[in-house]
């Protein structure tokens, strides 16, 4: 790759930086938490799928937290074992191969519907704004089944909890509560009238006495933060990777390739640069270091991602259609629900934008505006013509 810059961990602003080489080493979080900060793709494998590095110890109140949002406790990432099986399984059958294979050409519709109003606005124009963060949530609101009649009122909830500027914490929590109360009246709504999506049907399984209320409405609520602005960041990331560099954009014309360099951009460019955070539920030696009884581990995925053992030359984006193993959707029980969807979504998206606008191009040297948070990697804004 050309553009090394925009691949380097160094580069990714409010990154954890950690000391490269070193297995395990100790950090501090955004709220000054300390943290073992785990680099190497073995051992992440191992913290990853041990519940003795336990998410719900993470999630109880007064653990050791990476920023001020940790998960509530009764929430799907906030659960191990039995209790988090049982939550996983009733969303997961939304996920399945062939379900998202009948989602995908609703997908493609979408992605051609923006890219046509993108066309007709004037260049230069912000692609984010205009198609990469549309996209995922026109999708998930899809998925989601949020009625259509809401769909503007739940994205301008959406969109401002989303908002990357951190001046407004108090409207941001107000939204944030706004947003859990329009998902409990709908949840109200869907009970009295079912209708087609994801919500719905768990709708179903709550009046069938398999998730409690709360259990509903976070369920619906971890759907979208976990798979919104994550998708939004990655197809974001892949676009200006792809407007840097000649040889991808090539590689990425072609159908043989693109699934291959589309995991490279995922390996290289996550938009999840760390895990959340395991809280050690009795002492532990990792590598290195012993890990005592309450103290939080995360992992670095940004640099597992470039682990020396798994590929020749890490930090290079293969473009011949191979590539490296990544943890860039995370590993084990808690291993992302909606990678499937997240990779037919960044492929429809860049396949999109070369099919419709050949000469897109970034609309000058200072055409990236980085957002500036730790949980996930992406732009502010990307100033595109074409
Ligand atoms: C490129 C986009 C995405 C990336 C990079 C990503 C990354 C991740 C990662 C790293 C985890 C595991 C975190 C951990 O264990 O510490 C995760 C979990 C999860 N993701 Fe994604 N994700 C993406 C898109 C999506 C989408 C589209 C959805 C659903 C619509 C989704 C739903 C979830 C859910 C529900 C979990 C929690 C699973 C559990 O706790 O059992 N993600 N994601």
């Amino acid at each position: 790759m050309s553009s090394s810059i925009i691949h380097s961990p160094a580069s990714v602003p409010g990154v954890v930086a950690g000391l490269p080489g070193r297995p395990v080493v100790r950090v501090r979080s955004a709220t000054g938490d300390p943290m073992w900060l785990v680099q190497d793709q073995a051992l992440a494998r191992r913290v990853l799928g041990d519940r003795r590095f336990s998410r719900a110890a993470a999630a109880q109140p007064g653990a050791p937290a990476l920023n001020s949002a940790n998960p509530v406790p009764d929430s799907l990432t906030g659960r191990d074992g039995a209790e988090h099986a049982r939550l996983r399984r009733t969303v997961a059958g939304w996920f399945t191969a062939r379900r998202l294979a009948g989602l995908t050409p609703y997908i493609e519709r979408a992605a051609d519907d923006l890219a046509e109003r993108l066309g007709r606005q004037p260049a230069p124009a912000d692609l984010i704004g205009s198609f990469a963060a549309v996209l995922p949530l026109t999708v998930l609101l899809h998925v989601i089944g949020i009625p259509p009649e809401d769909r503007d009122l739940f994205a301008s909830y959406v969109n401002v909890l989303f908002d990357s500027d951190e001046g407004d914490p108090v409207g941001k929590r107000r939204r944030g509560i706004a947003l859990a109360g329009y998902m409990a009246s709908l949840v109200d709504r869907l009970a009295a009238e079912p209708a087609p999506g994801l919500l719905s049907s768990l709708v179903s399984v709550h009046q069938a006495g398999g998730l409690s209320r709360p259990e509903l409405v976070n369920l619906g609520l971890a759907l979208l933060t976990a798979g919104y602005e994550t998708t939004a960041d990655q197809i974001g990331m892949s676009a200006l990777a792809m407007l840097s560099d000649p040889a991808l954009r090539e590689a990425l014309r072609d159908p043989d390739r693109r699934t291959g360099v589309t995991e490279e951009l995922l390996r290289l460019m996550p938009a999840t640069p760390v895990s959340f955070a395991r809280v050690a539920t009795e002492r532990l030696r990792l590598a290195d270091v012993t890990v005592e009884a309450g103290e939080a581990v995360i992992v670095s995925i940004l640099a597992v991602n470039r682990d020396p053992q798994r590929s020749a030359c890490p930090h290079r984006m293969e473009l011949d259609g191979t590539s490296a193993p990544h943890l860039t959707f995370g590993y084990g029980p808690h291993y992302c629900l909606g990678a499937p969807l997240a990779r037919i979504q960044v492929g429809v998206a860049l396949e999109t934008l070369l099919r419709r606008f050949p000469a897109l191009r970034l609309a000058g040297p200072d055409a990236a505006t980085w957002k500036n948070q730790l949980l996930t990697c992406g732009l502010a804004s990307l100033m595109v013509s074409w």
